[in-house]
């Protein structure tokens, strides 16, 4: 089997991550209409998590279950990985074993690790650096709104974290122009503004990154494993939540996501989700599921 490692998007080429997306759209089509194809019949997906999931874990185990294989949930607490057995070794176990492991995991590192030992495809899915499988429903929900998304006004809103990084990458590759908005002190990486090749500017005010935006993104001020910083981060973050008086500046028709879970009165307003500027954050969940079935027949049947 192919062994193409899905650790961050620019581990495939923007040609093949168009691709997906169009094979996306269709199998949300397909989904819709209740018909089901085998293209993955008897291949198995391992699920490592070291962090809580919902939308994650759900949309591969449904995403592989519909594509007539199964996916296995894997926690550290209950295999040898939490017995200290290496990343290595358990990367090439699992490789004679299933078709396909997905991570989730606080150290991009360990990905890494796990993606050079294993012989098999690898995904992220989600590390402390970025979430590409988050980008790809992000990107397949501003495909439904827009169509074509270059040159599409999309401004980030808060943190500067995994998935505003992911933003950046994704701007560079999809060629939409990237407006972010973040505290001083929680900017992205330096490593990863330069993946936006140009594609981003960056201002202090979420007002002047919101104006005449067609699409504002946000995600929550605290990430997981970062619960103890959360007093400094509500200081910080003070002005950055997004309200309907802030969404009245950008597009008439500006498509609001979050990759979710949300939390009201953080990084929203509460009954946020009353505004029908953010009713996209529904399909752009459900998109998980469409894009990642898309990405696993691309990496596991090329
Ligand atoms: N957006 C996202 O990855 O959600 P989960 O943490 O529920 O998987
Ligand atoms: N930035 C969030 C994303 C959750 C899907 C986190 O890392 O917790």
């Amino acid at each position: 089997m192919a062994k193409t490692q899905f650790l961050t998007l620019n581990d495939l080429s923007a040609p093949v991550l168009f691709k997906v997306l169009e094979r996306a759209h269709a199998l949300k089509k397909s989904y819709q209409a209740r018909e089901f194809s085998q293209t993955l019949k008897q291949h198995v997906l391992a699920m490592i998590f070291e962090k809580p999931s919902t939308r994650t874990r759900v949309s591969f185990e449904a995403g592989m279950t519909q594509l007539g294989g199964s996916a296995v949930f894997l926690s550290p607490t209950d295999t040898q990985l939490g017995r200290g057995e290496p990343l290595e070794d358990t990367a090439r176990v699992l490789s004679e074993m299933v078709s396909a492991v997905m991570i989730r995991t606080d150290d991009h590192n360990k990905l890494e690790r796990f993606a050079k030992a294993a012989t098999i495809p690898v995904v992220n899915g989600l590390s402390d650096k970025c979430h590409p499988c988050q980008l790809l429903a992000d990107l397949q929900t501003m495909q439904e709104r827009f169509g074509d998304v270059r040159n599409l006004r999309v401004a980030w809103i808060g943190d500067g974290n995994n998935v505003c990084q992911t933003y950046l990458e994704a701007a560079n590759i999809f060629e939409f122009d990237l407006t972010v908005a973040t505290p001083a002190t929680y900017k992205p990486e330096p490593e990863w503004i330069e993946k936006a090749n140009g594609r981003a500017r960056f201002v202090d005010s979420p007002e002047e990154a919101v104006e005449g935006a067609q699409v504002v993104a946000t995600d929550v001020w605290t990430s997981m494993g970062q619960e103890d910083e959360i007093d400094d981060r509500l200081l910080a973050f003070n002005g950055y939540q997004i309200t309907p008086a802030l969404l009245d500046s950008a597009a008439k028709d500006v498509c609001f996501l979050h990759c979710l879970p949300a939390h009201e009165g953080e990084e929203i307003s509460k009954n946020l989700f009353a505004d029908r500027r953010t009713n996209s954050v529904w399909s752009q969940a459900g998109n998980r599921l469409h894009a990642q079935k898309a990405l696993l027949e691309h990496l596991i049947n090329g």
